[in-house]
């Protein structure tokens, strides 16, 4: 490999050896992550978004053969992926893998283990599975209409194409996904599956075309993209997760901040990186309530945004808006 000393991405190579994916995935705001969250060794972390196991390794690294590393995903292939990256580190953590929804983190972390001192979550949708046809995240290649990041239970796209009326269908369009034709699509949806079932999202992708009608060749975007979008987010009730973990953190804050026993330990470092304006208004607003309880205190005065240097190599660190906050002792 080689190094050219001044570039981030190369320090942060030679900091967090661990942090290259051989499919090419690079964990956004790495460093900014690790220097937030600060993991020691012997400490235990919880990364609920274990996708391909990038910040996982670094956190992992830190906490060293006597931490513990506890990984979720709703995804049952990257967390089996993030897991055995893992265990293949020399000098690796004890290992606990959940296979679960973030909002339910307080029920599932192992009972009598250690309570977490740092915790991240890194949310949306990883590379590989947007890669992936037979996923459906994606209109630019043809696949079927599915957008679970769970696939194995919940409804697909396909099916809530489906089952919504027009007006709620438009709803999500335009709330998800701000798209100013949310209308025009939503009864184009609407007349269109009287005829055949939307299936598939190349059907879905030409629907959304036809409904900029001449207006699709002067959209800087692709018309489907922010579709697309909106009926992700809605298939994974991903807003409902958000505020599901927002609420067990909370909790979590208060019972510590009381001397309670929980699942985050006294002075644990929580960090919440959002890719959508939605979420990161969720996650803001519960951090200033219980830093505003005294239960927390706040570790970013402002969100921290990836360089430009990180979005010219990685595309998908542009709208990153990463958070964390610190438990009171
Ligand atoms: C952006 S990727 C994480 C990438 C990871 N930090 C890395 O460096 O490889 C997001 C991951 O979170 C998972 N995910 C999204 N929402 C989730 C939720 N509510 N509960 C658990 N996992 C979730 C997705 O399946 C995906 O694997």
């Amino acid at each position: 490999m080689t190094l050219n000393p001044g570039s981030r991405g190369d320090r942060d190579a030679v900091r967090y050896p661990v942090a290259s994916d051989p499919h090419g995935h690079r964990p956004v705001l790495l460093r900014e992550v690790m220097d937030l969250l600060a993991p020691v060794p012997g400490e235990s972390v919880i990364d609920l978004t274990a996708g391909r196991g990038g910040h996982a390794a670094a956190l992992g690294a830190s906490v060293g053969a006597g931490g513990v590393l506890t990984l979720l995903d709703r995804d049952p292939d990257n967390l089996a992926y993030a897991g055995a990256r893992i265990a293949a580190m020399p000098g690796a953590p004890r290992v606990h893998q959940i296979h679960a929804d973030f909002r339910s983190v307080a029920l599932m972390m192992p009972a009598g283990g250690p309570p977490a001192n740092a915790v991240l979550a890194d949310l949306g949708f990883a590379s590989t599975q947007i890669d992936d046809p037979a996923r459906g995240l994606a209109f630019s290649h043809d696949g079927p209409l599915d957008m679970r990041l769970d696939p194995t239970r919940g409804e697909t796209a396909a099916q809530l194409v489906a089952r919504l009326d027009e007006r709620e269908l438009a709803d999500i369009i335009f709330q998800y996904g701000e798209d100013p034709f949310a209308r025009r699509i939503a009864r184009n949806i609407a007349q269109t599956r009287v005829r055949m079932p939307i299936s598939t999202t190349d059907q879905l992708a030409s629907l959304v075309r036809e409904s900029y009608g001449t207006r699709a060749a002067a959209s800087r975007l692709h018309p489907a993209t922010r579709t697309f979008m909106a009926l992700r987010i809605a298939v994974n009730d991903e807003l409902g997760a958000l505020e599901g973990l927002v609420a067990a953190v909370r909790d979590a804050a208060h019972a510590a901040a009381s001397g309670l026993p929980t699942w985050l330990a006294a002075g644990a470092r929580v960090a919440i990186m959002s890719f959508h304006s939605l979420e990161d208004r969720i996650v803001k607003r519960a951090f200033a309530q219980m830093i505003e309880a005294g239960w927390a205190e706040s570790l970013t005065r402002k969100p921290v945004e990836a360089s430009p240097a990180e979005v010219g190599a990685n595309p998908r660190a542009r709208s990153a808006k990463l958070r964390a906050i610190k438990l009171v002792r």
